[in-house]
């Protein structure tokens, strides 16, 4: 369905779990968030099947599951076997920070999953645990050789970059796209939720480019059909991609077709907005069908423009 402003909405990004297993120094206090929500609170898997379902007729064709980490909620193998049965549905990913992807990979791609985009903004293990608290760069990278070795393609990883944290990394990753065949992203870091963003540690697209650039050469542009939000490069002889988020910089929003649904079944039509629409409470209160598909619609209408405001929730309990 087209919002105000002839974007197509046709994309849906599911948060299944507010929970995460690592505690990203740009997401997340180092004691974890404070205020979970309680079981009851998280929408079930049959609850967020009902509202795919209704947004299937409203035309929504790919899905996105996140968290969170995705990988903790229990029972995620046979929920995305189940989404995968619904046929108008014909691309179903999965944004994890990789930690538990080796065990899952297999299961996951049996029951129909698409492929992995993967948060992995160090290449060194020191630098690794420490920006994620408490994690093993290992792990990540066994989960994501599993996931390419399975066909789970193409596996992308998302850099979120920070000045003086991991830009001296930027080389790393670059030069990984030279051995392997994923599409690396760089990220622009975004002020979202209670986060440690500060205008230092920001850095833009442009002089990512020109590091990499400087290092390596000239980045050729490669166009792709549906690149969503990203513009993606190679490296002369490279295998893989190399490509830019930039939210700060770029006018992705132009170009937007998403909706976002979280754990406790709020719908957010922009990520940089506070407006939610509670679906929860319609879905538990017996309404109607017709009365949820009109709160979706209705929310697909209240889909601003471009960028209203800084988003008050933690990236994790929104869904990256
Ligand atoms: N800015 C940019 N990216 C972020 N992510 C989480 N918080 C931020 C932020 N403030 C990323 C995660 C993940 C994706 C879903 O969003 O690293 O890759
Ligand atoms: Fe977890 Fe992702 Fe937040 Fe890191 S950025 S703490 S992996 S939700």
């Amino acid at each position: 369905m087209k919002d105000n402003y002839n974007r197509n909405i046709d994309y849906l990004r599911i948060s299944v779990i507010d929970r995460c297993n690592l505690r990203c120094i740009y997401c997340m206090p180092e004691e974890g968030i404070s205020n979970l929500l309680p079981h009851s609170e998280i929408l079930t898997y049959e609850e967020i099947l009902k509202i795919v379902q209704i947004g299937v007729d409203l035309g929504i064709r790919k899905i996105r599951i996140t968290g969170g980490e995705p990988l903790l909620r229990r029972g995620i193998v046979n929920f995305i076997e189940n989404l995968s049965k619904i046929e108008e549905i014909n691309d179903i990913g999965l944004t994890t920070n990789g930690v538990l992807l080796k065990s899952f990979a297999k299961d996951l791609y049996k029951a129909g999953l698409k492929r992995v985009n993967v948060s992995l903004d160090s290449l060194s293990e020191d630098k690794f645990r420490y920006i994620t608290r408490i994690g093993n760069l290992k792990d990540v990278l066994e989960g994501v050789e599993e996931a390419y070795s399975l066909g789970l393609k193409p596996v992308k990883i998302n850099v979120v970059v920070m000045r003086g944290i991991n830009d001296d990394e930027i080389l790393n990753f670059a030069l990984w796209s030279k051995e392997v065949e994923y599409q690396i992203r760089f990220i622009e870091f975004m002020p979202i939720g209670p986060n440690s963003w500060r205008k230092e540690l920001f850095i833009s697209k442009d002089d990512i480019k020109r590091i990499i650039e400087k290092e390596f050469g000239k980045l050729i542009p490669v166009s792709m059909k549906k690149s969503g939000p990203a513009e993606y490069f190679i490296l002369e002889g490279a295998k893989g991609l190399l490509g830019f988020i930039s939210p700060l910089t770029s006018h992705i929003c132009v170009r937007c077709n998403r909706l976002r649904l979280t754990a406790e079944g709020k719908l957010r039509p922009c990520l940089f907005s506070d407006k939610e629409v509670d679906l929860k409470q319609i879905l538990r209160s017996g309404a109607s069908e017709e009365i949820l598909k009109e709160k979706i619609i209705n929310t697909i209408l209240q889909k601003p423009q471009g960028m209203a405001e800084r988003p008050q929730r933690p990236m994790s309990t929104i869904g990256g």
